[in-house]
């Protein structure tokens, strides 16, 4: 096993900076800025960029007068370049290797290992799935066409494959018979809306600690898994693992 390295991140007296991509509706975006807005997470999103021009997202971000950056990947002639360009932009807004991270909200393409190095240990991702099941773009609708009996969300390090690094936390919710992706998916983006933000919570007081394809969180002491619990009724239960702080449950 890699020896423990925790992450030297500023105490929470700081705002941690975040660069966050998109490529869509933006709506995890959303739920990070409602959640630096409530006080329960001490970040600030110092930039939004997506590779898709017309991404609510990039709106969002505009709408609070965040900068917004849309780099189209097809004007680059390499991923390489591509991806250059983002760390320039990235660094630029004071999200480098030594402080804040980058959030992938949707962002649909695979990141290089040179995109990766500039930023150690501090890119993660929410995927709509139990990882390792359903990786990939469609994972709560694959998880319904497979017929699980429970679906959730992941939120990891990002490494060089696809949906795979270190898990900081998951969160479960009952798959029904013959509800369908969509309505599933949607259970499963309630609850993206609150772990995320956890979890970019929990990397911006520097608790979170990579062992080797473990993630552990540091003291104080990290909330046990909540036992199965529910919100807006009785009909929507959830298993979350670390256990969400009160400024992150579910309303
Ligand atoms: C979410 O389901 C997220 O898990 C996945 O892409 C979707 C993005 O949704 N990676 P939004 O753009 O944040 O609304």
């Amino acid at each position: 096993m890699s020896p423990a390295r925790e992450i030297p991140f500023p105490g929470c007296h700081m705002s941690f900076p975040l660069a966050v991509l998109v490529s869509g509706g933006g709506s995890n975006l959303q739920s990070i800025l409602d959640k630096i807005d409530s006080g329960a997470l001490p970040a600030e999103v110092r930039v939004v960029l997506s590779n898709k021009p017309d991404a609510y997202g990039l709106t969002r971000a505009r709408e609070r007068g965040i900068p917004a950056v849309a780099l189209p990947h097809a004007d680059f002639p390499t991923r390489a370049a591509f991806d250059a360009e983002m760390v320039r932009v990235i660094n630029e807004h004071g999200v480098d290797a030594k402080a804040g991270a980058v959030v992938l909200a949707g962002f649909m393409r695979m990141l290089t290992p040179e995109f990766l190095r500039a930023f150690p240990q501090r890119v993660v991702n929410i995927h709509p799935a139990l990882l390792p099941s359903f990786p990939g773009t469609h994972g709560a609708r694959d998880a319904a066409d497979y017929g699980v009996r429970l679906a959730g969300c992941t939120v990891h390090f990002v490494d060089e494959i696809m949906d795979h690094g270190p898990v900081i936390i998951q969160a479960a919710v009952p798959a029904l018979p013959g509800e369908g992706g969509d309505a599933l998916a949607a259970r499963i983006l309630a609850l993206e809306h609150c772990i995320y933000p956890q979890a970019i919570g929990w990397l911006a007081q520097g608790r979170l600690a990579i062992e080797g394809r473990h993630v552990r969180l540091t003291a104080p002491a990290a909330p046990a898994a909540a036992p199965l619990a529910s919100w807006g009724g009785a009909e929507r239960p959830y298993l979350v693992s670390p256990g969400l702080e009160p400024g992150f449950l579910p309303r």
